[in-house]
Order: structure tokens, then C-alpha cells, then sequence
């Protein structure tokens, strides 16, 4: 079959095992109010957003597009020992920061908080440095399965019950970060 010509064909966003729980519509508007919210608490800080590779570039660049200040961006990239699918606390860092960040007013920038145990190491590593301050930007928070419950999350996009979820940054080995929605795999197994 010809790529476009059946209608009936379904493609990667129309994929029947995904159900749409936040269209990018909802998305874009609560990450503009988050943004709303970061640019009055931040307006006379040394502020750099710092993200989590893979997941969190979906979010990191509507984010910082939605906070009207000097700013600076940099990237992290962490990967968690993972016991089967249940992270372990282990944290290897694969790439490290650019630069200092001595004085700076940090928020770190992540995909989702699901256990925590990744986040509560990262935020030791960088706690460690000489921040001015460090504050927690999740797009997604799940807290159902947390085990760091004291990980306190600053700015959440949006709460969601215990499943597992894709697109927006966030996949299923490695498929669906490329997604303009959020959305529920309906069958894992067939990923
Ligand atoms: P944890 O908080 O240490 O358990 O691990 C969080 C990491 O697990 C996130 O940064 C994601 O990479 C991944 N993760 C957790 N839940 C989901 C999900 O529902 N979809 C996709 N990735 C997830
Ligand atoms: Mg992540």
C-alpha cells in the first residue's frame, strides 16, 4: 500500500493501543501557566534550567520558551540502574553539566517522578555544588509508587494515576517520545 493512501490506515498518533490522556492542546496550556509561575518567582535570580536527557527535552523546550527571563539551559544525562523495571537508586552519570553551577538558581528539569529514587540521587549530586538554590520541575508527577516520599516536586505539570505513559519526551523502549500528546499504552506487551 501506498504511504497516504488509505484512509483507514492507521500511523504512529493514530495508534490504536495508545488512548490520549493530555492533548497538546492542555499541555501547551498548563505548561504556559507553570511558566507564568516561574517567571514571577524567578524574576531577580540567577536562573538555569537544568534537564534530564531523554525524557525531559519535550518539556525543557516548551518550558523555557514559556519563562520571560535571562535564563540559561544546560543537560544532564543519568542513567538508573534498574532491578527488572523497578529502579534501584543507582545513579550513573553518563553526561554531566557544561558548566558551574556555583550561585545559580536551579530548576531541575525532569520527564516524570515515578519512584523518585533517580531524582533524590541527582538532587544529592547537585546539591553538592554550591547552588544558590535547586528547585524540582516534573512535567509528570506519579505518586503512587514513591518511595523518596519526602521528594518534594515545586512545579508539577500534571498528577497521574499509576500507569505507564508515553509521548511528550517520555517512551517505551525508546518509541513514542516523538508523540504531541500524552498517552496511556493500553497493552504494554505490545509495544
Ligand atoms: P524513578 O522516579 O527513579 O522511578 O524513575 C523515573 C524515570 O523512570 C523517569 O525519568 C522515566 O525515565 C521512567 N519512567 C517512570 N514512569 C514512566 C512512565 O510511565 N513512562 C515512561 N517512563 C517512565
Ligand atoms: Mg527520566
Amino acid at each position: 500500500m501506498s504511504a497516504g493512501s488509505a484512509k483507514s490506515e492507521t500511523t504512529e498518533f493514530t495508534n490504536p493501543n495508545l488512548e490520549i490522556l493530555f492533548t497538546g492542546d492542555e499541555i501547551d496550556a498548563r505548561i504556559a501557566e507553570i511558566g507564568a509561575q516561574i517567571t514571577a518567582e524567578y524574576a531577580d535570580k540567577d536562573l538555569v534550567l537544568v534537564g534530564v536527557l531523554k525524557g525531559s527535552c519535550v518539556f525543557m523546550a516548551d518550558l523555557m520558551r514559556a519563562i520571560d527571563l535571562p535564563l540559561t539551559i544546560d543537560f544532564m544525562a543519568v542513567s538508573s540502574y534498574k532491578d527488572g523495571t523497578k529502579s534501584t537508586g543507582d545513579v550513573e552519570i553518563l553526561k554531566d553539566l557544561s558548566s558551574p553551577i556555583r550561585d545559580k538558581d536551579v530548576i531541575v528539569v525532569e520527564d516524570i517522578v515515578d519512584t523518585g529514587l533517580t531524582l533524590a540521587r541527582l538532587l544529592d549530586i547537585l546539591g553538592s555544588r554550591g547552588a544558590r538554590s535547586i528547585r524540582l520541575a516534573s512535567f509528570l508527577d506519579k505518586p503512587e509508587p514513591r518511595i523518596k516520599k519526602e521528594l518534594k516536586i515545586d512545579y508539577t505539570g500534571f498528577v497521574i494515576p499509576n500507569q505507564f505513559v508515553v509521548g511528550y519526551g517520555l517512551d517505551a523502549a525508546s518509541r513514542y517520545r516523538n508523540l504531541p500528546f500524552i498517552a496511556v499504552v493500553k497493552d504494554p506487551s505490545a509495544v
